[in-house]
């Protein structure tokens, strides 16, 4: 028993069709990222790479150096993840050759997906930063800011060798990574750049002071000393953390942020992992996804 519409009814529908097709025309692609210049190897070409926003295109061809970091970072980052998450249903298990990396499995705004922004957001800041004090980044060296005499819980210590410069690192991911999400005001975008923030924070948390001693037979009376970001696993382990007590949010009445979705909860958001959607079942994802890889 088909109904007819009936003809008020279809003003409002071609409306609703219009704005799919405004939707489907500014909408940048989901589906795609930047995340897939880690599977690109050594031959990053900037038009090339599936998934970048015009922005992220030009500061690609600005700094091909730092792609090649990002690239390499990306693999890291993956592997990171993947240890994080090897004993979970979801495995952060990536799809060979798939632009998406991840497969569907990120469309869906979830304490997953919030994880996954971090920890590549937090991989980026990681790979510039290294690439920096390397040496190998034209536009950056060691953080050269701190040159006055300083103390610690051990004494004084003056500043000497390369800080790694994290800051550099945090504003070029920032700069990068966040350009994508500032072309649309969704939740998912505030979801999105929420964590990200999280993440390049995560590895500025884990800035460790390293010395050197000097002075009579090591009698250590003088040590000059730099900051150096820890291994990155520490990284890992703190936002696996993070992902543990990741918040429900939900957008408040006028689009521009969030607020906690427990609205019993005291607590603040924000220096938490948020997320909008509670996670899919993934022994179905997995099906899904297994479908259309294979298509
Ligand atoms: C993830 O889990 C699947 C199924 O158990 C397994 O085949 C795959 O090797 C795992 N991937 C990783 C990266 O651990
Ligand atoms: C180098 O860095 C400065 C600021 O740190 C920036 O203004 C400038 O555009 C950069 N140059 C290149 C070639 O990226």
């Amino acid at each position: 028993m088909a109904r007819r519409k009936s003809p008020p009814d279809s003003k409002p529908l071609s409306k609703v069709y219009f704005l799919i097709w405004l939707l489907l025309i500014f909408t940048p692609r989901v589906d795609s990222s930047w995340w897939y210049i880690g599977a690109l190897g050594a031959r990053v070409i900037c038009d090339n790479i599936p998934g970048l926003v015009n922005k992220q295109r030009q500061l690609c061809q600005r700094h091909p150096e730092l792609m090649q970091s990002i690239g390499e970072g990306a693999k890291e980052w993956i592997k990171e993840c993947q240890h994080q998450f090897r004993h979970q249903r979801w495995n952060c298990s990536t799809l060979d050759r798939d632009h998406t990396v991840f497969g569907r499995v990120m469309l869906r705004s979830s304490r997953e997906a919030a994880f996954v922004y971090a920890i590549s957001s937090a991989g980026v800041v990681y790979a510039i930063t290294r690439a920096c004090s390397q040496g190998e980044i034209k536009n950056c060296s060691c953080d050269g800011l701190k040159r006055r005499q300083a103390s610690d819980h051990r004494g004084d210590f003056a500043w000497g060798g390369c800080s790694d410069n994290v800051n550099y690192g945090v504003k070029f991911a920032k700069a990068f990574v966040d350009a994508r999400e500032r072309m649309v005001k969704d939740a998912r975008a505030l979801m999105n750049l929420h964590n990200n923030r999280c993440g390049r924070m995560a590895v500025k948390r884990f800035m460790k002071l390293q010395c050197k001693c000097h002075g009579v037979s090591g009698s250590c009376s003088v040590r000059t000393c730099w900051l150096a970001m820890s291994d990155f696993r520490r990284t890992g382990d703190y936002l696996c953390k993070k992902y543990n007590t990741a918040v429900e949010v939900t957008m408040n009445q006028d689009g521009t942020g969030f607020m906690v979705a427990d609205r019993d909860s005291k607590g603040s958001a924000k220096n938490e992992l948020v997320y909008v959607e509670n996670s899919p079942d993934y022994c179905l994802m997995d099906r899904a996804t297994d479908e259309t890889a294979e298509t």
